[in-house]
């Protein structure tokens, strides 16, 4: 298997010392696993982050145009430095326990309204305001009627750990 290594982002910074996770993380692009005859691109994006959002459009022309020859995997990677890139991807697991195949629409929901979730827009909310704005926006873009569970994943430890791990692994 050609494994291509993206690093679609702004920064990374490896951290040597973390536990390493299984190479089962992250989110297939229409569950188009990769097998020895295709191309895997593996994606680090933080979907509160524009270079992220600005290198989506090409790679998803790139998808479409080679179909199964090509597959996608997202790991999502929120920037310490982007406000609440963490609750966003967060959010992104939450969603794909609930639906996975509505997890890139709410990534690109995310990259359409990315100024809706950092600088002045929340600089007064508090994080519990912050948490339910993202449990609404995203119950929007997945299903409104998954509002309760997408608000219940919010306390829910297991989502908090999978978020982690998923950082981890970049
Ligand atoms: C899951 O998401 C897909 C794609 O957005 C949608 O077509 C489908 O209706 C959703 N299923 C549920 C149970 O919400
Ligand atoms: C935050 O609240 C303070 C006090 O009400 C106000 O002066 C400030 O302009 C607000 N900042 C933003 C970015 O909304
Ligand atoms: C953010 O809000 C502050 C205080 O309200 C204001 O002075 C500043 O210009 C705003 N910044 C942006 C980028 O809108």
């Amino acid at each position: 298997m050609k494994s291509i290594m993206l690093l679609l982002l702004c920064v990374v910074h490896v951290n040597a010392q973390v536990t390493l996770p299984s190479r089962q993380d992250g989110f297939w692009y229409k569950n188009r696993i990769a097998n020895t005859e295709s191309i895997l691109i593996e994606a680090f994006f933080d979907s509160l982050c524009p270079y992220s959002r600005d290198s989506w459009p090409p790679l998803k022309l790139a998808l479409q145009h080679y179909g199964s020859r090509l597959s996608l995997v997202v790991h999502p990677f929120p920037l310490p430095y982007h406000d609440n890139a963490f609750i966003s991807s967060r959010a992104l697991h939450i969603s794909n326990q609930l639906n996975t195949s509505a997890t890139y629409r709410l990534l690109e929901s995310f990259f359409d309204h990315q100024g809706k979730f950092y600088g002045n827009a929340t600089f007064n909310l508090s994080r519990a305001s912050v948490v339910d704005k993202i449990a609404r926006f995203t119950s929007n873009s997945i299903g409104n009627s998954h509002y309760a569970a997408v608000k219940a994943g919010f306390t829910d430890p297991k989502t908090d750990h999978a978020t982690r791990i998923s950082f981890k692994v970049c």
